[in-house]
């Protein structure tokens, strides 16, 4: 794996080899902790680097430690800095994915929230495809269900819910899927492991509410917005019935990670024609192009690192 040279640790940035816990700490002793996931991309005419959508991912970052009780000194635009510092110092010419975390750093036992200090740390590592079949995914049911937002918070990224994701990938890939349709308590299409979850009917795109356990994904949401701005399509944000995903005609899958994969085969049903749909292919080609800082309208969604 290609990590970073820094990392931010203990209010500074300091050697990746430098950034150590100690097997006491409670984040890692309960999985208090809260992540965030975002990536930087590399436009290979401007030769430079982009992140994406930094300050909505510090967002959903502190908005995730407050559902955790937690509190750091830095606010969106002091993360979004500090971010940039460390892409600055490493001098990335590739595409990267960076991992902020806020985390219960006192040692010892003893379960709880309260009395207990926070610490912000990050990291950064090269990353390119996460699922490999990204233009042609064959996904399963899990037999998991999704956290419910009653039991652990399913809105915010918090690391010891995503026992829950690794339980739903390793069983799916041992199965010989590429990924899992995830379906919540009350027995609707949630999301995948870690990535978001469109499909198209009737040439209408559809998507899980926020209030169907999902991490509110800010691919997802960017996605939206380009369906209705640049391909005029209506998107309708409703629950989705197992059986609904056989008789659709796309279906694809978003995350920061994942980016935007087609699924083209669900337990070994086709989907559609059992190929990348146009809707799907629009969108990937869209998104990648915003992404990569080369479509103007959305650059504001793109923070150079100049
Ligand atoms: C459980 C889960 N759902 C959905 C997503 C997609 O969210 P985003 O597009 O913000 O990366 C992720 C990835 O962060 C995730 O971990």
């Amino acid at each position: 794996m290609d990590l970073s040279k820094h990392a931010f640790f203990e209010g500074k940035i300091v050697p990746l080899a430098d950034a150590k816990i100690n097997i006491a700490t409670h984040g890692f002793l309960y999985g208090t902790a809260v992540f965030g996931g975002m990536r930087a991309y590399w436009n290979e005419e401007k030769k430079r680097l982009f992140v994406f959508r930094p300050y909505d991912h510090f967002r959903r970052v502190l908005n995730s430690g407050r559902m955790m009780a937690m509190e750091i000194p830095y606010d969106e635009e002091s993360l979004i800095q500090l971010t940039l510092d460390i892409l600055r110092m490493d001098d990335w010419k590739q595409d990267v994915y960076l991992r902020p975390t806020i985390y219960k750093a006192d040692m010892g036992i003893g379960v709880r929230l309260h009395d207990l200090r926070d610490e912000f740390c990050m990291f950064i590592m090269a990353f390119e495809k996460y699922v490999k079949n990204d233009t042609n995914a064959h996904v399963t049911f899990s037999s998991w269900r999704r956290i419910d937002d009653n039991a652990i918070p399913a809105r915010g990224k918090i690391a010891g819910a995503y026992a829950n994701s690794a339980l739903i990938k390793t069983d799916a890939n041992r199965a010989g899927f590429d990924e899992a349709l995830v379906l919540d308590q009350n027995g609707h299409v949630s999301e995948g492991s870690a990535m978001n979850i469109f499909m198209v009917r009737d040439d209408v795109l559809i998507t899980p509410p926020v209030t169907d356990n999902i991490l509110e994904g800010i691919t997802r949401r960017s996605i939206i917005e380009l369906a209705r701005n640049e391909l005029g399509l209506q998107v309708v944000e409703r629950s989705i019935d197992r059986t609904e995903v056989f008789i659709a005609e796309e279906m694809f899958m978003t995350g920061t990670a994942a980016q935007v994969v087609a699924v083209t085969k669900i337990d070994h049903r086709p989907v559609g024609r059992g190929e990348m749909g146009p809707i799907t292919t629009k969108l990937r080609t869209l998104f990648d192009d915003v992404v990569r800082a080369k479509v103007p309208k959305y650059q504001n969604w793109n923070v150079e690192v100049g």
